[in-house]
């Protein structure tokens, strides 16, 4: 059905980030997963503490070109992925050359297996002396990113598609306005200000990007939730539109023009009821709890349409255990986004999240995202079925 739906040269892959595959990364997330105050609570809640430590994680720091061939047998021609800050620049201004050849070779075994690479700077974690230093509140962010991310340019002059910054909006949701995550604020001050550090580093690697590689793609990643107003009572949809403005809105028109495509990473659907409760029927859910919602995509994807630039779908996927409802996710979400194509939309790539299963951030090594599945106790790698359901997708596209 999707065959030949999606033209020439489309970008087919799927994501990782550094923390959540690399295994043994030092930085404000392994501090944190460590803390007493962390596995106290972890503890009070009946949990395993060990569950919610990354660790070695999948080892993939080591591992990257048997994956790169797992990723190169499942059809894929591109693959983003993270540098890990904390290992280029583990103390301030001093670059680690050993950590830049690692990247050097994984950029490599990306290209040897025609793999595109697609590379984000920051997802989420930051080096331990840019923690001290206050962190994304600290107006020295932009100023540290920026250098980082020239940096990072000039060593890898030949590649094309920079993502400055992974979702900005749930580091502010869920570290400075839920308290959830490291450092665990609640303050609507730092929830301002961050949006502000953020959009400005955002800014600045842009113009740092382009001044090493003027002909590169920059970007950021956008996580955009589709919202509806639970009722047509007036509250409802003022409730609705509230939250889509903070949530998909906001840190866009902060951004301004300074992209030069946008990167949309879709998860789910949300009903909104007055004041800020999410309601839905719709139970089918992933291991997440979170809605499926297929239609989702296509309604955001004719929203950032508008906008008249290149859209890669940078992530969407589900986090499901027994690999029952994966395939047709995927299949589903890509009906939708051929469709949006058909109308008009210039949609050049698609990501899965996540090659692998990894370290989901809070929830730690529970949900399972991978095309593969990883076995933490031996790191067999296994490829799962919907995997070969998304390479017929792709094989099917004849260009
Ligand atoms: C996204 C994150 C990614 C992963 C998925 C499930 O919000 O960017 O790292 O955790 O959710």
């Amino acid at each position: 059905m999707l065959e030949n739906k999606f033209p020439k040269g489309f970008l087919w892959g799927s994501a990782t980030s550094a923390h959540q595959v690399e295994g043994n990364n030092h930085n404000d997330w392994s501090e944190w997963e460590k803390s007493r105050q962390r596995v106290s609570y972890l503890k009070s809640m009946g949990r395993n503490p060990d569950e919610f430590i990354s660790g070695r994680t999948c080892d993939h720091y080591n591992r990257f070109r048997a994956d790169f061939d797992i990723a190169k047998s499942l059809g894929h021609n591109a693959h983003r992925f993270s540098i890990e800050w904390s290992r280029i620049e583990p103390e301030e201004g001093k670059f680690n050359e050993k950590e830049i050849e690692h990247y050097r070779d994984v950029i490599k075994a990306l290209r040897e297996r025609g793999l595109e690479p697609f590379i984000t700077l920051w997802h989420w974690t930051i080096p331990l002396w840019v923690r001290d230093k206050g962190g994304v509140e600290s107006k020295e962010f932009p100023k540290f990113f920026a250098r980082f991310s020239k940096k990072m340019a000039e060593d890898f002059p030949e590649v094309k598609y920079w993502m400055t910054l992974n979702e900005p909006t749930s580091v502010i949701a869920n570290s400075y306005f839920r308290g959830l995550w490291p450092p665990q604020k609640k303050s609507i001050y730092s929830v301002i200000r961050v949006y502000n550090v953020l959009a400005k580093a955002h800014k600045m690697a842009y113009f740092a990007i382009h001044e090493i590689n003027p002909e590169a793609q920059v970007g950021f990643g956008n996580l955009m939730i589709d919202l509806e107003p639970f009722s047509l009572n007036l509250l409802d949809i003022f409730a609705s539109k509230f939250r889509d403005y903070w949530s998909n809105i906001y840190f866009l028109k902060l951004v301004g023009d300074l992209n030069d495509y946008y990167a949309l990473q879709y998860y789910f659907h949300l009903k909104i009821s007055f004041p800020q409760r999410v309601r839905n029927e719709n139970q089918k859910i992933s291991d997440m709890g979170w809605e499926i919602y297929p239609k989702g995509i296509y309604n955001l994807l004719k929203r950032l349409g508008k906008l008249k630039k290149p859209i890669f779908i940078t992530e969407n996927g589900i986090a499901d255990n027994i690999d029952k409802n994966r395939a047709q996710f995927i299949e589903e979400h890509l009906k939708w986004i051929s469709k949006a194509g058909e109308e008009g939309v210039d949609i050049r790539g698609y990501f899965y999240w996540s090659l692998m299963d990894n370290f989901e951030w809070e929830s730690g090594f529970g949900p399972r995202f991978g095309l593969v599945e990883i076995d933490y106790k031996t790191l067999e790698r296994k490829i799962r079925p919907s995997a070969l359901a998304y390479k017929k997708i792709i094989e099917s596209q004849k260009g």
